[in-house]
């Protein structure tokens, strides 16, 4: 049977940006950037995004390109049949992980786009009446549970359909649509009385913020951000066509994903200091902080709607693609159909998921590590499982495959002369840069 693939070099691009740019952008991003200190924090992430990610980025590509086949099927050829093997595994297993709990955050999206679409912001209420409408939400049963249910179906229902026809037509209507909405909300909140301490938190740098904890932040984010060592890039590049450039795909996304992120940034930090909040207030910035700005802005009311839109077009692009791995791989090995590779992840992620939903209410009693299985799950894989993805994967492409391979995939058989030119830069980063400086900013990172 003849493999799915993307039917156009746009198609492909706005499905690897959708895959990117997610709830890391909107709902992480501008909350990171404001508990590490603002602009310093967003130069580190620029510096580490592009010297350390972009030849990570460039290395999944290669290998899904140069397999044309699943993520653990990648490793295993490539690899001539090596213990390598079990790093695809790993790779196919861990997004499984990510969408578990991210179709979670994805049910919240849900449950505050009916809030939005009943006005139920505009009312306004005090700052405490938000933060207990966010704690009372997501620490009840069956609402949290309803949002992801709904979430993981949607997510299961546009894989279902494939590559071209699901995946690709989905993300060209919504990656486009995402960015006018975005860039709406940020041209909105820089007119607002008020909005410039925001835009100074966000463009002026106090360098003392510089520490290494705040680099070690910046690098997990940029790799969340990036959908890296997950399998995803990997997956989605083996149904791009030989012809493409991996280098501007790989730069356009990266770019791409860099632009939502300070955009959101812009559309949500300028309206935060317009009404003298805290920019500095954790995962609840979006759910508890964002509503109260939008009830006392004016128009808030649509702003409010257009805004819980995109953050669920943002997650929906992304967990598509991290279900898009492991179907992959069950169909391509395991010989299932395509629609029973989806019921049964569908299954699966929606018991950890429930599980995570769950430990912020009626489970919140069990404590794993000290935190709650939801965190468990969140620190496990965006802190440790993704750093070692990517650095596993530098290491088989900087260490294991043949340069000449690695050469003739990234500059398309030496046709295209900026790749030729760059490639040697290029191979110090992956064989000798990344991994140093992964290795050190994880270890600095823990002390
Ligand atoms: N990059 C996505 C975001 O920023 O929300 C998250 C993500 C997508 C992580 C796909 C991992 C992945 F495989």
């Amino acid at each position: 049977m003849r493999r799915d693939s993307f039917g156009s070099r746009f198609g492909a691009l706005v499905a690897m940006a959708g895959s990117a740019v997610g709830l890391g952008n909107l709902w992480r991003f501008p909350y990171l950037v404001g508990e590490n200190g603002g602009a310093a924090f967003i130069i580190i992430y620029i510096l580490l995004s592009f010297l350390i990610c972009l030849p990570i980025f460039i290395s999944e590509f290669v290998i899904g390109r140069r397999s044309q086949k699943n993520a653990f099927a990648a490793f295993r050829d490539l690899s001539g049949g090596s213990a390598w093997r079990f790093v695809g595994l790993f790779t196919v297993i861990v997004p499984l992980i990510v969408l578990s709990y991210y179709s979670v955050i994805g049910g919240w999206s849900v449950e505050y786009l009916f809030k939005s679409l009943s006005f139920s912001f505009t009312e306004n209420a005090s700052q405490g009446a938000f933060h207990t409408m966010f704690s009372d939400f997501v620490s009840s049963t069956w609402a949290p549970l309803a949002g992801h249910t709904l979430f993981l179906l949607a997510t299961a229902m546009i894989v279902i359909v494939g590559i071209k026809d699901g995946i690709e037509k989905f993300s060209k209507v919504m990656m486009p649509m995402l960015f006018f909405m975005v860039i709406a909300i940020a041209i909105y909140a820089l007119t607002l009385p008020g909005a410039k301490a925001g835009v100074d938190y966000l463009f002026n740098p106090d360098f003392s913020k510089i520490t290494g904890k705040a680099c070690a932040t910046a690098l997990g984010q940029a790799f969340f951000s990036l959908s890296l060592g997950f399998g995803t890039i990997m997956t989605y590049a083996s149904y791009v066509n030989k012809k493409e450039n991996i280098l501007t795909q790989s730069t356009a996304t990266a770019v791409s994903d860099l632009m939502f992120a300070l955009i959101a940034g812009v559309a949500i930090m300028p309206a935060v200091f317009a009404f003298g909040l805290n920019p500095q207030s954790g995962p609840g910035l979006v759910f508890e902080t964002l509503p109260f700005v939008f009830g006392q802005m004016p128009a808030g009311g649509l702003i409010a709607i257009i805004f819980f839109v995109a953050l669920l077009v943002a997650a929906l692009t992304s967990s598509i693609s991290m279900m898009e791995v492991a179907v992959a791989y069950l169909v391509e090995e395991k010989k299932f159909s395509r629609l029973w590779a989806c019921i049964t992840l569908f299954a699966g992620c929606w018991i950890v998921g429930a599980l995570c939903s769950l430990s912020f209410g009626p489970l919140s009693h069990i404590k794993i590590d000290g935190g709650s299985i939801f965190d468990f799950f969140d620190n496990l894989s965006s802190n440790i499982l993704m750093t070692l993805g990517s650095l596993l994967t530098v290491l088989f492409v900087g260490w294991k495959l043949k340069k000449t391979d690695i050469y003739d995939e990234f500059t398309n058989g030496g046709t295209l002369p900026l790749n030729v030119r760059i490639f040697g830069v290029l191979w110090v980063l992956i064989r000798y840069v990344a991994p140093v400086a992964i290795i050190f900013i994880f270890v600095y990172g823990l002390i």
